[in-house]
């Protein structure tokens, strides 16, 4: 892996074997703390895989940094102002998890609807003796409404998922879709009225300043209490304290979450002890056949730009505030 003249590039490690393969010979992969040292003026990249924060203040301390390459499409941990400010680009990896993410959000919703996981604990464990008609009774899938906040190319996924399920569709997004109204179809609606019409509740919309705790105790009260919330985005978009309350309380009837706010939650903390919520370690693009791709669009955009080259897949900074 190491080459004496290979660029310094500050990654958060561990990577995973795949980016190891990709990025042999060519690229010198040192660890966080090297932003730190008397090397930090050496770095030329960085590689982010995980979510550690690449703000301004990182950025003053690696003068040399040319470009910074994101393992994934969520670029919320990156101050892509202050990068382009630099004149330095930032890559991701768009258009190629759409249809693992989908996958995953709706596998939460059909498990958190249908109680599987509470049921493969009852199976495995000491009670299941006798089968008994009146345990473990969850919530209907088809013919009931879904309600997509964030109707990006993710969430256009989970509709046409939903579609397949005999699923009503509504969504709410700055913007109407009108060519996904048309062929999915689906309706546009404000945020309260999804929240009060939907049966499922699935977050699919980037983090942003506007989309913080955009799901807090106003919000879930407004959900039915057998409605379920399904995060597949980021955990700071729900209210982390409002939800488990909302969840103990059994105000609404279950929560699928793939993201939290912290991630991972403090170990002893109460969400992790309730049966009605089921909580995935931030798996939406875990495939390896996805994993691939981000692999192999993470590592093209890293080495164009250390190379001086446009990066094939470039984040576009979002405007400065008036
Ligand atoms: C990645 C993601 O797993 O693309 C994203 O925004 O959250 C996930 O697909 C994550 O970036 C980990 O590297």
């Amino acid at each position: 892996m190491t080459s004496g003249t290979a660029p310094l590039v500050l990654a958060d490690l561990p990577v995973s074997d795949m980016v190891l393969q990709a990025l042999q010979g060519r690229v010198r992969l040192v660890p966080w703390d090297t932003a730190t040292t008397a090397d930090a003026k050496q770095v030329r990249a960085i590689y982010t895989y995980g979510h550690p924060m690449v703000d301004a203040g990182l950025l003053d301390r690696l003068p040399a940094v040319c470009v910074i390459s994101n393992f994934g499409v969520g670029v919320d941990h990156i101050d892509v102002r202050a990068a382009d400010a630099r004149g330095i680009p930032v890559g991701n990896t768009p258009g190629i998890l759409d249809g693992a993410t989908a996958d995953l959000a709706f596998a939460l919703l059909l498990a958190a609807g249908r109680r599987i996981v509470e049921g493969d604990r009852y199976a495995r464990g000491p009670g299941f003796l006798r089968y008994d008609p009146s345990f473990i009774i969850g919530r209907e899938i088809h013919g009931t409404t879904v309600g997509i906040i964030g109707m990006g190319r993710i969430g256009e996924q989970v509709a046409r998922r939903a579609r397949g399920f005999d699923m009503r569709v509504l969504y709410c997004n700055r913007r109407r879709k009108l060519a996904a109204e048309a062929s999915l179809p689906c309706r546009h609606v404000t945020q309260a009225e999804l929240l009060a019409a939907s049966d499922y509740v699935v977050l699919t919309v980037p983090l942003t300043a506007d989309t913080h705790r955009l799901i807090g105790r106003a919000e879930l009260a407004q959900m039915k209490p057998t409605a379920i919330l399904v995060n597949a985005a980021r955990g700071a978009i729900v209210d982390t304290e409002a939800l488990t309350e909302a969840l103990a309380t059994r105000r609404i009837f279950a929560a699928a979450l793939d993201v939290t706010d912290p991630e991972p939650l403090p170990r002893d903390y109460l969400l992790l002890r309730l049966d009605n919520v089921i909580i995935t370690p931030h798996l939406g693009s875990a495939s390896e056949q996805t994993r691939q791709r981000m692999t192999e669009l993470s590592v093209e955009n890293l080495l164009a730009g250390l190379e001086g080259r446009p990066l094939t897949c470039r984040v576009v900074p979002p405007p400065t505030p008036a």
